[in-house]
């Protein structure tokens, strides 16, 4: 028997962008449910980017509205949707390759709550006024990762995962209520696969909502409270794994760009024509 469904913390209503001709998001109503896993899945190109781009205040939509908390964010800029706690990581990594965990950690802290990157990267007076503040902000969000005994190797010397989580830590540096994940296993095999789906868990499981992007269907599956599926920037399907599983809309969407291996199963893998 399904539950009932939990407050939602965020819900966009026909929500667009354009870029010239190219309606990259139309008319998206959603809502990602609190204390939930919600993945939005779709083809190369379907505009799952865009959308987070939308939420955090990335892009301005040119129609819509879109509702955190409570409270209508729509025209926020990004360090407000912050502040009011939507955090993401980036579909390519941005993480700084020789500097420290730990600091890389820190300037996810201080670009969360300062003015900038640029303040972030030079290191302002009032930056170093911050610097106990940042480091025990930075601390804790390695902690949540599971990796302050790593706080102070390069980034790069970590695995593929080990870089992954310190984007996420560098989200969780702001202390968001809700975390965006574009495409967090991408690069990664089975088994980082499978070892960062567990740390995704435990975060939810400590009160934090998610949204994610992400093409690998063992991980969407896995981990999904519900599916939003985009295809050509409209919503053709929203529901739990199974309801989306099998609805002809989302197989077809599938099917149709990929002749071939189009199972629904690995739809980021079949193709490779998207630009
Ligand atoms: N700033 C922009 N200017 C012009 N076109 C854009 C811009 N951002 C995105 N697009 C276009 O919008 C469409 C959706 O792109 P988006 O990156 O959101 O897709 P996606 O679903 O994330 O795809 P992928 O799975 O390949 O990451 C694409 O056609 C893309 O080229
Ligand atoms: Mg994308």
């Amino acid at each position: 028997m399904p539950e009932a469904a939990p407050e939602p913390v965020l819900e966009v209503r026909d929500l667009g962008i354009h870029f010239g001709g190219l309606h990259a998001v139309r008319d998206v109503t959603a809502s990602v449910p609190a204390g939930q896993i919600t993945a939005i899945i779709g083809p190369n190109g379907a505009g799952k980017s865009t959308f987070f781009n939308l939420i955090s205040g990335f892009y301005q939509p040119t129609s819509g509205s879109i509702r955190f908390l409570g409270e209508d964010i729509t025209r926020l800029k990004t360090h407000q949707v912050v502040a009011r706690g939507i955090a993401r990581t980036f579909q390519t990594t941005t993480i700084y390759k020789e500097l420290s965990v730990l600091d890389n950690a820190m300037i996810g802290h201080r670009v969360r709550t300062r003015a900038g990157l640029l303040d972030a990267l030079l290191r302002t007076g009032r930056e170093r006024q911050d610097e106990q503040g940042s480091r025990a902000g930075a601390m804790r969000a390695l902690e949540r990762v599971g990796l302050a005994s790593q706080a102070g190797r390069p980034a790069g010397a970590l695995t593929q995962e080990g870089q992954k989580r310190v984007g996420i830590a560098m989200a969780l540096a702001s202390d968001p209520r809700l975390l965006l994940l574009d495409e967090p296993a991408a690069g990664m095999n089975p088994e980082e696969t499978v070892s960062l789906m567990g740390l995704i868990r435990e975060l939810v499981a400590g009160g934090l909502t998610v949204a994610l992007v992400e093409h690998k269907m063992s991980l969407v599956m896995g981990l999904a409270d519900r599916i939003l599926v985009l295809h050509h920037g409209q919503k053709i399907a929203q529901g739990t794994p199974a309801e989306v599983s099998r609805d002809p809309t989302v197989i077809e969407a599938y099917l149709g760009g990929h002749a071939h291996g189009g199972q629904m199963g690995q739809p980021g893998q079949a193709g490779g024509s998207h630009a």
